[in-house]
């Protein structure tokens, strides 16, 4: 028997993943009444993720997206605040900071670099010496020439974040319909009026896709005959392999901050546990860890953090991070169909970018301005896409 999706919806959200839900909750609490459709098939990357929210230890430039990923960290503390509130389970971020260390002379010109863009750009950023980053924290390499320490730069539980975004979106009102496949928009006079899926038709006034690393698997249904533009942004999986570390109980935790480096990153998180990644495999839609992939997470790991090396792994997982065929996140309204947005490709950024895409996506969807620039949603909007006029290259499976 078919499940049943229920009445129209004013928006209707193809993916319940955090950028699906972050836009859900956010249309919600401007009373807008919203489905979530998800599949619920393995490789989110969402539940996978590290949670790090480290813009200025991962960028290595102050572009466009560099300055949206530093606002949406510096939403993170009231964002974290309302969803506490709104969901009933308490959510916070972990704000002790990131340390990003340099371990031979190229990275340690990089780390200059990267100091002297950042000084320069007016953002918060501490050079210590390998002594003084011992100091800080002693459990680091022994190895260490010099590092950087980001104050902002924060992280969260991102599997408690998902599931305080879930349980907010539902009370808000949110229907979350699961284990539903979507299959693409049904476009009715060069609009979005819903969404065609495997249990048949949720009718809409307006259609966001965030579908992540399958979001090139959705298609446009025209009721009209009209040939619609190709402006797939050609989202493929990049697959992301994490270790989960666990420190023997009652022992101190090894780390306070982010331990970060241009090869790979750990993460202490409360109980005892680390989690170390990541590897970068783009093109599989094959979401698992492998032997090739666990053996440099650890050589990684030993490199940072030879004691964390040593313990024992408990846990391992992978994802599939969504990287559009730019690398830039797709945000807004297509130019082809009207009331069809996006809101995929944040690749790396996913966790990160959750409260500045929610509102991003709201404005744009009620409307109202939003706080970015003209120019800045032009660089992420999906119309950038239109000049491709090639197929999508992959097919994910069903
Ligand atoms: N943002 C960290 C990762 O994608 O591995």
């Amino acid at each position: 028997m078919r499940k049943s999706l229920g009445e129209r919806a004013d928006v209707a959200v193809v993916g319940g993943g955090v950028a699906g839900l972050a836009a859900a909750r956010e249309l919600a609490r401007r009373g807008l009444s919203v489905a979530v459709l998800e599949d619920g098939r393995a490789g989110s990357a969402s539940r996978a993720a590290a949670g790090m929210l480290a813009p200025q230890a991962e960028a290595d430039s102050p572009d466009e997206l560099f300055r949206l990923l530093c606002a949406s960290r510096d939403m993170y503390p009231d964002f974290a605040a309302a969803l506490g509130e709104e969901s009933g389970l308490p959510f916070e971020i972990e704000s002790t900071g990131t340390l990003y260390l340099a371990l031979d002379e190229e990275e340690e010109e990089e780390v200059e670099r990267r100091f002297t863009w950042q000084k320069r750009a007016g953002l918060e950023v501490e050079r210590l010496t390998a002594r003084e980053a011992r100091a800080l924290e002693p459990n680091v390499s022994a190895g260490v020439r010099m590092a950087l320490r980001f104050p902002r730069d924060w992280q969260v539980e991102s599997r408690r974040l998902l599931v305080a975004l879930d349980a907010a979106a539902e009370r808000l009102g949110v229907r979350v319909n699961r284990g539903v496949e979507a299959r693409g928009v049904r476009v009715r006079s060069g609009r979005a009026a819903g969404v065609v899926t495997s249990e048949g038709e949720l009718e809409a006034g307006a259609v966001l896709f965030a579908a992540g690393a399958w979001n090139s698997s959705l298609h446009k249904f025209p009721d009209d005959g009209n040939p619609y533009l190709n402006d797939d942004p050609r989202v493929e999986p990049v697959r992301g392999q994490i270790l989960c570390y666990r420190q023997p109980a009652g022992q101190p935790p090894l780390f306070r901050h982010v331990v970060y480096g241009p090869r790979g990153y750990v993460v202490p998180r409360r109980g005892g546990r680390l989690l170390a990644g990541s590897t970068t495999e783009p093109g599989l839609y094959e979401c698992r860890v492998t032997e090739e992939g666990a053996r440099s997470i650890a050589a990684r790991v030993a490199e940072l953090a030879p004691a964390v090396a040593s313990l024992e792994v408990e846990d391992s997982w992978a994802g599939l991070r969504p990287r559009a065929a730019d690398g830039l996140p797709v945000l807004g309204e297509s130019a082809d169909v009207k009331g069809l947005f996006y809101a995929t490709g944040f690749y790396r950024n996913g966790i990160l970018l959750a409260p500045a895409a929610g509102e991003i996506v709201a404005d744009l969807l009620t409307g109202g301005a939003t706080r970015l620039s003209p120019a800045v949603l032009e660089t992420f909007s999906p119309a950038r896409f239109q000049r491709v006029s090639a197929p999508p290259q992959l097919v994910a499976p069903r």
